[in-house]
């Protein structure tokens, strides 16, 4: 429904607080070493796996999908992503039947990300969300984007991407992945937890404590655009949250 945004953009106006908490982050995270590169999977799981990315790439069969990101700032994009559903990780983990949440960790460098020398920062960047919400269908873990491998400040070697939540939740360059039974904490939970919660299902509806979220900015527009509920992606989505109306599933 709506244009791909220009490479350019998504590859130039970032957040990544690791290094910095401004946009123009990216010459910064080139500092980063994506290789070698390690991703643990531990918790509640059958067993422990430390796996190096490319061999966990290698064992994945690779897709491009374009999804909308919205950012809980109010600028949004289109990016055809490079990756693998995030349920085939799950199905190589092979959780317990006890675990029903999954919490994922990025790198802690602070020699190299200047931001983690931010002491007030609870480090390292952790999001969590449901096993549900892991094996959806449009849970999607990128290697890549626009046809090449994703650029360090957008994630490389592996971020998420969450298409129907506020885009904090898809986060970037990560390592660890913990299966556990309890709902873990997030970075911007322990940050703010009255503006940040666990769920943060965009909804133009519900407004931030501090702005409205009905309307959004595509990065390259001047023009203002409508936001849509779940981002756009309510059929597919809607009814992991069909019993859970008493959660703040919208922050
Ligand atoms: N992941 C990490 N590790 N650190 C971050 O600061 N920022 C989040 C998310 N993932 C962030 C992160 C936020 S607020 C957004 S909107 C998206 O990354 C931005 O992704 P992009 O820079 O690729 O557009």
């Amino acid at each position: 429904m709506r244009p791909i945004t220009e490479e350019n953009l998504v590859t130039t106006y970032n957040n990544f607080y690791e290094f910095g908490s401004h946009k123009r982050i990216f010459s910064a995270a080139q500092d980063l070493d994506v290789r070698p590169w390690t991703v643990t999977i531990d918790g509640m799981v059958e067993e422990t796996q430390t796996l190096d990315i490319d061999t966990l790439i290698r064992r994945m069969s690779l897709q491009e999908r374009v999804y909308r990101l919205r950012c809980v700032e109010a600028w949004s994009m289109v990016v055809p992503w490079t990756g693998f559903p995030l349920a085939d990780l799950v199905a190589l983990a092979r959780p317990r039947s006890s675990a029903t949440f999954l919490r994922m960790e990025t790198f802690l460098q602070p020699n190299v990300a200047t931001g983690q020398r931010q002491s007030w920062y609870p480090w390292p960047y952790v999001e969590g969300i449901t096993l549900a919400e892991a094996t959806n269908e449009l849970a999607f873990l990128v290697t890549g984007a626009y046809g090449k491998p994703v650029e360090e400040q957008n994630g490389a070697p592996l971020r998420l991407a969450l298409p129907w939540k506020y885009g904090f939740k898809s986060i970037k360059s990560i390592t660890r992945f913990t299966f556990t039974d309890e709902m873990p904490s997030s970075f911007w939970m322990d940050v703010a937890g009255d503006e940040y919660g666990f769920w943060a299902n965009v909804n133009p509806e519900v407004p931030h404590p501090r702005w409205s979220q009905a309307t959004e900015r595509p990065l390259g527009q001047d023009d203002r655009i409508p936001t849509l509920m779940f981002n756009g992606y309510a059929e597919e989505v809607a009814s992991l949250y069909a019993d859970l109306q008493g959660e703040r599933l919208y922050f």
